[in-house]
């Protein structure tokens, strides 16, 4: 088992990134080194999602830097000054949609970002040449996303020939393949995961989920896009987290994995048991709020199916789900319920103004 111990976490104010910080400082595992979140806090990114951490869990373990992954010199004074041995690369654009309105920023920071953060590691972690220190890492996040779309049979697995589709696959993919190079090129010790849609507290509402759970509460439309049978795996957040978590500690460098929740299902089916589990915990009319589904025009080159083949983790490092699908749902409307402030501090004006163009414009 690998001991790492100082993590620059890269995109730690976001989703899955600030999910991991809780998780990885909440007694959940062994961990007692030090978490470096590097962070430009852009539209998704959000410190109150990271609120009190230094006090809950002490002064030393937690540290945030505000940065673009894409700033080559503060990237390496932070490899400096924390003397980092392990990055988990959460840092990214993330949203499909937002990728084919403008799908520079996917570009810069998947791409350039990734790329940029490869280098510092390489220079900081180089013994001498082609040699590394034991006990690095660099781990990075992708998404199922980049294999395409499947039809109505398949799974993707860790073979399946990359085929992406959207401005933000295709830049997760490039972002990929640059670490893979990184690993046959120069011995980087690396690993990488490909993950199914995650879902649970602190996602960013432009996401199906959260979008939905915040419009059916705020007696808003609910956008189905095309005929709402579009299939995603859905994956709760801290199951992702562990599966993440064993692969840094346990995975050969070089490897990869696949993580999925084994839970297809079709967005509309989807959007039918979340209705009842918001309007049961709100207390809402479940008729009404079915009456508020619109099918609006589809987004281009929406993938049909995804699908993921998750054994190769669960078979080489004993990696299960914990969450099934309703009780994921129910902890994460829950969680929507309880944290107002959240919610508040989150939808500013400038994802609003975003949605209001965007969405009249379909
Ligand atoms: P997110 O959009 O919620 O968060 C991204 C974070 O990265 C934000 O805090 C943002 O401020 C930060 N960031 C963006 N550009 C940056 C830059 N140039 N420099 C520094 N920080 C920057 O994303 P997420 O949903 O938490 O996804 C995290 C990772 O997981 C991404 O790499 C994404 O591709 C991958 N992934 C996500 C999902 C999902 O369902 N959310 C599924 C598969 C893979
Ligand atoms: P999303 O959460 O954007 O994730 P991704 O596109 O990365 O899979 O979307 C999940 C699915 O839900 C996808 O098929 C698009 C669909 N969708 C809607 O039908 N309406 C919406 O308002 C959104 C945001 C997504």
């Amino acid at each position: 088992m690998r001991k790492l111990n100082n993590i620059l976490v890269t995109g730690g104010a976001g989703f899955i990134g600030s999910n991991f910080i809780h998780f990885m400082l909440d007694g959940n595992t062994d961990f007692n080194g030090k978490i470096i979140n590097l962070d430009s806090l852009t539209y998704a990114g959000n410190l109150e999602s990271l609120k009190n951490i230094k006090k809950k869990y002490g002064e030393n373990r937690y540290f945030f830097e505000n940065g673009n992954i894409c700033d080559k010199e503060l990237v390496e004074s932070i490899f400096q000054k924390y003397n980092i041995d392990t990055v988990v690369h959460f840092a990214a654009e993330s949203h499909v949609d937002r990728s084919i309105f403008g799908p520079r920023a996917f570009i810069e920071t998947n791409i350039m970002g990734t790329f940029i953060l490869l280098e510092a590691a390489r220079h900081y972690w180089k013994k001498t040449d082609d040699i590394f220190s034991d006990e690095v890492l660099f781990h990075h996040i992708s998404t199922d996303e980049v294999y395409g779309s499947l039809g109505d049979t398949g799974y993707f697995t860790e073979t399946t020939a990359y085929d992406p589709r959207s401005p933000y696959s295709a830049s997760k993919a490039a972002s990929d393949h640059l670490v893979m190079s990184y690993y046959h090129t120069y011995g980087l010790p690396t690993t990488l995961s490909n993950c199914s849609n995650n879902y649970g507290p602190y996602q960013f509402p432009e996401k199906l989920i959260p979008l939905m759970i915040l419009n059916m509460l705020e007696g808003k439309t609910l956008p189905v896009y095309g005929d709402g049978k579009n299939i995603r795996d859905w994956l709760f957040v801290n199951d992702h987290n562990k599966a993440v978590w064993n692969i840094m500690q346990n995975a050969k460098y070089g490897e990869k994995y696949n993580i999925g929740g084994d839970n297809e299902l079709e967005n509309i089916k989807l959007l039918e048991t979340l209705i009842k589990i918001v309007s049961n915990q709100a207390n809402l009319d479940m008729e009404k709020i079915k009456k508020s589904i619109t099918f609006i025009k589809d987004r281009p080159g929406h993938d049909r199916r995804y699908a993921i083949d998750c054994s190769k983790i669960k078979n080489e490092l004993g990696w299960k789900q914990e969450y099934d699908f309703e009780s994921g749902l129910e902890h994460t409307v829950k969680w929507y319920l309880n944290n107002k402030q959240w919610i508040n501090s989150i939808t500013s004006g400038e994802y609003k103004n975003w949605i209001n163009k965007n969405y009249s414009e379909r």
